[in-house]
């Protein structure tokens, strides 16, 4: 016999992203986002869903850039700070401790403490439900010399993050 489910249970495992947005000498915020995804090889894009009502949205709508940072494991309390505090009210770098570094080609800043960063610009904006889809161009990604040597290893995530209060909260 087959029930009926809630839909996102089933496609966890996801990754956490710390994606970063807005300008180096302007408003900056941090956001945690699961729903993204690779959507072409080539070009390369990235498919990021965000509430509309989150400030990322509103930032990323009018720079058109965003940065997905892949954070390290030690960073599981700012990864649950970003996903539960809102930068309409607070600055996520100070609040963190994270630091704001230049990109390369894009005016929003990397997370320096991430392990890999890929900037992107945004290609595409589609409207799905509560969320906006952000398909991105990367144009550049680069991550620290000790990962691609394989010394330190990316975590993934295994499912271990709380699923009932992430569907309740988002
Ligand atoms: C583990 C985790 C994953 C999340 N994934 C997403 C996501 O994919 N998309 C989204 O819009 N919000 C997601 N959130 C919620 C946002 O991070 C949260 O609403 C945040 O406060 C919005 O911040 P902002 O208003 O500063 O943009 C996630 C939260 C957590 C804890």
């Amino acid at each position: 016999m087959k029930i009926e489910v809630e839909y996102l249970q089933f496609m966890w495992p996801m990754r956490h992203f710390l994606i970063t947005c807005g300008e180096i000498e302007g408003k900056l915020n941090i956001i945690t986002v699961s729903f993204c995804m690779p959507v072409s090889k080539d070009p390369p894009l990235i498919a990021c869903a965000i509430g509309k009502e989150a400030y990322s949205c509103k930032l990323i709508e009018s720079t058109k850039e965003f940065i997905v940072n892949v954070p390290p494991k030690e960073l599981k309390q700012e990864i649950y700070y970003c996903g539960f505090h809102s930068g309409y009210q607070i600055d996520k770098f100070k609040e963190t401790g994270l630091t704001p570094q230049a990109a390369r080609k894009v005016k929003s800043p990397i997370i320096a403490e991430c392990i890999a960063h890929m900037e992107c610009k945004v290609k595409q904006e589609i409207e799905t439900g509560d969320k906006k889809l952000f398909i991105g161009e990367v144009v550049e990604a680069y991550a620290d010399e000790d990962i691609t040597k394989d010394e330190r290893k990316v975590e993934y995530a295994k499912g271990d993050f709380p699923q009932k209060i992430y569907s309740i909260r988002f």
